[in-house]
């Protein structure tokens, strides 16, 4: 089997290292992927230069000449632009969710009325376009208060506002200033809820449901959950907050809903499908957010404890035959992301990075450094320089959280760049769970 996963990130390194361990798989190609991806066995990197979004052709194209058995999608963009629609109209496979179903992450105002209608626990909010409006209605309703763009800003565009002038603040950015372009033209600003976050993924076919393990992200750049929202600094799975309790309600109050109602709106639901959740004392779940893809980083500490074929998942899932469990190690695992000099705010390239572990291809390795804003040196192929953003998510499978957290920082502390930074408290609520007891 040949399979394409689009994107560049740690996620697709965890996706392309996973479908490479399947004895069926001949070729992983991954467009563009990254350093880490190339070096991968059976992995190579492709260059097709219209993934960037709206245009779908050279992937279409790439399919038809490779043989390509199935596409796996890794970000929302190409997503929310239909790359999944147009490779069915193409008769290739590609595991993902069409635009329409997209738009619970390609949009947080269909994501709000979608679960309004549906009766899906989530935070209180309303919507605006006017800044003067959105002002008056946070004066009204006080701090805390979230403002959040309304379209795609990679994990950026949420502002918890402590204060009623930071809020003010956030409304002008995002609709005065254009601080985040057409994503902030419209506001949504909703109740801050208080709780513990955890991230809930699951496979859908259409019908059947299959949950991935539970995961917990740690979206603030710095320690103690502080500093600005990131895509996510480093994940754990499974997440205790998800008692086998919370996992039944969220099943029934969260995702089987989303799947019968985009059936009955004639868009069957097909794909990852992630439900960041924010769960009270009671135990209650409440969606902060869907995004129509799997997690980043917590895809890379869950696909260290998948021991099922990431490939024939895919394959099940492409059939409209997926099974309702997968095989998991039982040991926790753990990542640390180690992000370029600036991040969130700035992103800086070009960086000597030092310290990476040779790569270990043995399939039982405890430790494993998948890449993400990574690149080789164009004068020295042994050299792999950051690339912004987010550079590495080093994830460590351990007895527990605390051997995985250390296990993953000791591998972190011997990897060096200019300007690297990462949180040694990664794991922190579970960790302190499992000092109680
Ligand atoms: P989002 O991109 O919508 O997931 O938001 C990014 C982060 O902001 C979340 O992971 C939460 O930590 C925080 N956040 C978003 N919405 C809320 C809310 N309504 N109440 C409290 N925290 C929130
Ligand atoms: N880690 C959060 C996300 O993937 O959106």
């Amino acid at each position: 089997m040949n399979i394409l996963v689009i994107g560049s990130g740690g996620r697709e390194h965890a996706l392309a290292w996973q479908c490479a361990k399947d004895d069926n798989v001949e070729n992983v190609y991954i467009a563009p992927g990254n350093a880490g991806t190339a070096l991968e066995p059976k992995c190579q990197n492709v260059v097709l230069t219209s993934t960037d979004a709206s245009e779908h052709s050279a992937v279409i194209e790439f399919c038809q000449n490779n043989d390509i058995d199935m596409v796996i999608v890794g970000p929302e963009a190409p997503l929310v632009t239909g790359i999944v629609d147009a490779c069915r109209d193409a008769g290739i496979k590609a595991w993902g969710p069409t635009a329409y179903c997209a738009q619970l992450e390609g949009s947080k105002t269909f994501a709000k009325e979608f679960m309004e209608q549906n009766n899906i626990p989530t935070a209180a909010y309303q919507g605006f376009t006017d800044a003067t409006a959105a002002k008056a209605y946070v004066d009204e309703q006080g701090a805390p208060i979230v403002i959040k763009a309304d379209g795609l800003a990679a994990g950026k565009g949420v502002i918890v506002a402590e204060t009623i002038e930071q809020a003010h603040e956030a409304i002008d950015d995002m609709l005065a200033d254009n601080k985040f372009g057409d994503a902030g033209s419209r506001v949504v600003i909703e109740q801050f809820l208080q709780g513990e976050e955890a991230s809930f993924i699951c496979m859908i076919d259409g019908d059947n449901i299959l949950p991935m393990a539970t995961s917990q992200d740690h979206k603030r750049a710095f320690e103690g959950d502080t500093g600005p929202n990131t895509g996510g600094m480093g994940a754990y799975s499974p997440a205790p907050v998800v008692t086998k309790d919370v996992h039944d309600k969220v099943m029934s109050q969260v995702i089987q809903p989303v799947v019968d109602a985009m059936k009955d709106a004639g868009h069957p639901y097909t794909g990852f499908l992630y439900a960041g959740l924010m769960i009270d004392k009671a135990g209650d779940p409440y969606v902060i957010e869907f995004n129509c893809r799997f997690g980043d980083p917590e895809t890379q500490p869950i696909l260290m404890r998948l021991q099922s074929s990431m490939v024939d998942l895919v394959a099940q899932g492409l059939a409209g035959q997926l099974p309702s469990e997968a095989k998991w190690d039982n040991r926790p695992a753990l990542g640390i992301v180690v992000a370029s000099k600036g991040y969130p705010e700035t992103s800086s390239k070009g960086d000597v990075i030092a310290g990476l572990p040779e790569l270990d291809t043995t399939n039982d390795n405890a430790v494993k450094v998948f890449h993400a804003g990574t690149a080789f040196s164009n004068d020295n192929e042994n050299e792999v320089l950051t690339n912004g953003g987010r550079v590495l998510c080093v994830t460590a499978l351990a007895n527990n959280i605390s051997e995985a957290q250390q296990a993953a920082l000791a591998v972190t502390a011997a990897i060096s760049f200019d300007g690297a930074q990462y949180r040694r408290d990664i794991g922190h609520h579970a960790i302190a769970r499992e000092n109680a007891w």
